[in-house]
């Protein structure tokens, strides 16, 4: 078949794809398994694959793969494409830009896209302080440059972390994630400075309310480190691949008021809280907490490369001239992604669209859970819903069990994703843009397949 035969089979991506689930092969297909040979024979075997059935085209809620499958997206690339794959104004606002230019370097010769990025996150990041952003490619890269900035300018160099977090797998933000198999195992040293503390994990917390568990946080940092050697505290609101663990109230105000007391920069990972994900624009919003700093990717620029630290105007400025930046970060394709995805965010309330696919994934997975006690725990907050998966008379975590419900539902055609520090989290992160239908097809899919399991 030639490249043109190829391509007029392919069908184009974008909501106008058929929202419907379509098995034609079994999962993975004959191509994508050809493809897969290929992967072994070209690319680096540490680079892991959820699900090898390879696409070609995706929007609403669908990804079709090379063989023509056509399989519900219940993960969004990891927490990545809120308002859809391929979402047209992304697609009008990419293409615009890719004919005036593809790249000068901000740092070289600047454009106003950037700006008009570090403005609007500036302007709808919680707090009305004075602010500045700057921008990166992916969420580590964000993560170290808060890490640095935060550094400088409190002039002290140890930073705090929590049981269960995910930050990055670079060198400094392996330190700063817990998990050690697969993201630290046999890629150290770690960065130096880097302390880990107890967080809130209500599940398994033993009736410890949130204050209690700050308080237990402190006491540790306090006897360990010191507020003194301290320059900041980072934490996702929801923490994400540790098991959508969301903290109990008070626990990040309590968090929030001790480093405001102790000169210590208090950074919020928002990278896959982000974005209207969890029914407001930001986490952090839920508990009314304003972060000195926030880490910022993923949902930010439609499925392209970009990524932020918005903060307080005098941390942000502390860093000397030239500290900050990289070739591509705030790269004017990115830029214009981002403005429109933004734009897409505030106009089309899609905070409230997460709010009805919350509302969909709790009721029926508690429905579930009332009648299969394997489902330890359902939780979450908007389109970022988990189960946790237990042996239901010890309640010890099953991972073996929450690989075979996934595995079955993928053969079905529902991608799913699993996470959690014990590997026993299946976690939901559907595009904003999947219709009802499908996701309850979904939905009814995992009760199958759970069932069958
Ligand atoms: C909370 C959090 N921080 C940081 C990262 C790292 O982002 P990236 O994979 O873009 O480097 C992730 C990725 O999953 C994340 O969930």
């Amino acid at each position: 078949m030639t490249l043109v035969d190829a391509l007029s089979v392919i069908p184009v991506g974008g909501p106008s794809l058929p929202q419907e689930r379509r098995l034609v092969t079994a999962i993975p297909g004959p191509k994508s398994q050809e493809l897969s040979r290929r992967k072994s024979e070209a690319v680096s075997a540490g680079v892991g694959v959820t699900l090898p059935a390879y696409i070609v085209a995706a929007g609403g809620g669908v990804l079709v793969d090379v063989d023509g499958n056509s399989l519900i997206d219940l993960g969004s690339g990891i927490a990545v494409t809120g308002i859809g794959n391929s979402a047209p104004e992304v697609v009008a606002a990419v293409a615009a830009q890719l004919a005036q230019f593809t790249h000068t370097c901000f740092t070289v010769t600047p454009y106003d896209s950037y700006i008009e990025v570090a403005e609007t996150l500036n302007r709808i990041t919680p707090g009305d302080h004075a602010k500045r952003s700057a921008l990166f490619n992916s969420g580590a890269e964000a993560v170290e440059n808060a890490v640095k900035i935060a550094r400088h300018y409190t002039g002290k160099q140890a930073v705090v972390a929590f049981d269960h977090a995910y930050h990055g797998r670079t060198t400094l933000t392996m330190g700063l994630t817990a998990k050690n198999l697969p993201y630290k195992n046999g890629f150290g040293p770690f960065a130096a400075e880097i302390y880990r503390a107890p967080t809130s994990y209500p599940y398994r917390d033993a009736g410890l309310d949130g204050v209690g568990a700050a308080k237990r946080a402190i006491a540790q940092i306090e006897k360990q480190i010191g507020a003194d050697n301290l320059a900041a505290l980072i934490i996702e609101p929801i923490q994400g691949e540790g098991g959508f663990i969301v903290p109990a109230p008070g626990f990040l105000p309590t968090l929030v008021d001790w480093c405001r007391a102790n000169r210590v920069v208090f950074i919020a990972d928002e990278v896959q809280t982000g974005f209207a994900r969890t029914g407001d624009l930001f986490a952090s919003n839920h508990e009314g907490i304003v972060p000195d700093i926030m880490v910022l990717a993923k949902g930010i620029a439609g499925g392209l490369p970009l990524s932020a630290v918005t903060g307080r105007a005098e941390i942000m400025d502390a860093p000397q001239v030239g500290g900050i930046g990289g070739t591509y970060g705030g790269n004017p394709l990115a830029c214009a992604a981002a403005l429109a995805t933004m734009h897409s965010y505030e106009t089309e309330n899609l905070a409230l669209r997460a709010r009805e696919i919350g509302a969909i994934l709790t009721g029926r997975l508690n429905a579930i859970r009332t009648v299969d006690k394997r489902v330890g725990d359902v939780r979450g907050r908007g389109a970022m819903i988990a189960i946790e998966m237990v042996d239901p008379v010890t309640g010890d975590p099953d991972a073996a069990l929450t690989g075979r419900v996934v595995a079955a539902a993928h053969a079905q055609g529902v991608v799913l994703l699993t996470c959690g520090t014990y590997g026993n989290v299946i976690r939901f992160l559907p595009p904003l843009s999947i219709p009802d239908d499908l996701l309850v097809e979904g939905l009814q899919v995992l009760g199958s397949v759970l069932a069958a399991a």
